[in-house]
């Protein structure tokens, strides 16, 4: 069983990728947050760096489309095949409101023979190999019987399930009823994303779904990204945190403005970081900084003498900041 870190948009860039690589070893593959392909058959500088393999190499590198559109899919998957990618994946999921009103993301799942019509296409004329990450529906789960059935007839490289609705966002109990289903279902291999938060929430999903080609953790990593190095058996070290911390405001610093682009980079990962933090206090004075030269340094001594629970209490993520991050 493999252990991947999920694609997060705005979050989890090339340089938070390779500077995690470096620092907690043992994740088997790195989702690139998604791309949203156009009509102009151009990539983007941006998507451009994203796409470059770099150290981590593109067999452990995911890349994601996000698209209705079967021209613009197929267009894109050819310029990540000729980058040298073996698969590319398409994005079911995604539940902002601005991304399923146009129909994308997990909006593609409202209207099932346009989806049927969809995979159509692009299965019938990709380039390479093409994997899957969806939700279970769009308002109920019950939708995922009459989507099931549809998926069943394309070649799936692999199928990653976020066991929720969109309506649901990342909100409340997952259905892993549904999950178990889909393992019963459908011959693919299957991926279980969704609260895995401890080794412990690991080893109970593999218990409960023993076929499984692996999991995907996303804001578990985000608040101990020492998670799946614990996961296989290691410790949580805290000169790679910092390190990590350290290395990451680096790399951000040679093209983002410490108190523009960089503060609030840096408020979105301790909104998670700080859940291994005993309480809010130190978040409260975090989040309240409108200087880098303010945070920095209250963020190194947490870091470097802050009291570090032994896991991240997911229940402190407010609902607020829990919609703020919805995309
Ligand atoms: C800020 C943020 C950005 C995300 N960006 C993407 C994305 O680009 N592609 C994608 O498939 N899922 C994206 N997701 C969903 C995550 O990959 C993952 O499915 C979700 O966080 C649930 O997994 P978790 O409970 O392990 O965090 C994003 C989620 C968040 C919170």
């Amino acid at each position: 069983m493999t252990l991947d870190f999920a694609p997060l948009e705005g979050i989890t860039s090339r340089d938070f990728r390779e500077v995690h690589a470096a620092c907690f070893p043992g994740v088997d593959r790195y989702w690139i947050p998604f791309l949203s392909p156009t009509s102009a058959r151009q990539l983007t500088a941006r998507q451009l760096r994203e796409l470059d393999p770099g150290p981590l190499g593109c067999e452990r590198l995911v890349p994601q489309l996000l698209t209705k559109e079967p021209a613009d899919f197929l267009w894109a998957a050819g310029a990540i095949a000729a980058l040298g990618y073996r698969e590319v994946n398409l994005n079911l999921g995604c539940p902002s409101g601005t991304v399923v009103s146009k129909g994308k993301g997990s909006g593609l799942l409202r209207d099932p023979e346009t989806l049927d019509r969809f995979l159509e296409a692009i299965f019938t004329a990709a380039p390479l190999p093409i994997s899957i990450k969806t939700r279970i529906g769009v308002e109920n789960p019950a939708e995922w019987e009459v989507l099931l059935p549809i998926l069943a007839r394309y070649p799936i490289r692999e199928l990653t399930i976020h066991p929720r609705t969109r309506r649901e966002l990342y909100k409340g109990d997952v259905h892993p009823e549904a999950f178990r289903r889909t393992a019963e279902v459908l011959p693919f291999p299957l991926r279980y994303n969704g609260n895995l938060f401890t080794p412990a929430d690991v080893q109970r999903a593999e218990a409960a779904y023993p076929d499984l080609a692996g999991v995907m953790i996303g804001r578990g990593l985000l608040a101990d990204p020492a998670l799946v190095v614990r996961c296989k058996g290691g410790k949580r070290d805290r000169a790679a945190l910092t390190a990590f911390h350290e290395e990451l405001a680096a790399r951000y610093l040679r093209y983002m403005h410490p108190d523009g682009a960089l503060l609030p980079k840096f408020k979105e990962l301790w909104l998670y970081l700080s859940l291994l933090l005993p309480d809010d206090l130190a978040w409260k004075k975090l989040r309240k900084c409108s200087r880098w030269a303010d945070f920095h340094p209250l963020a190194l001594d947490l870091l470097e003498n802050g009291v570090l629970t032994d896991e991240a209490d997911f229940s402190r993520i407010s609902q607020k900041s829990v919609n703020l991050l919805d995309g």
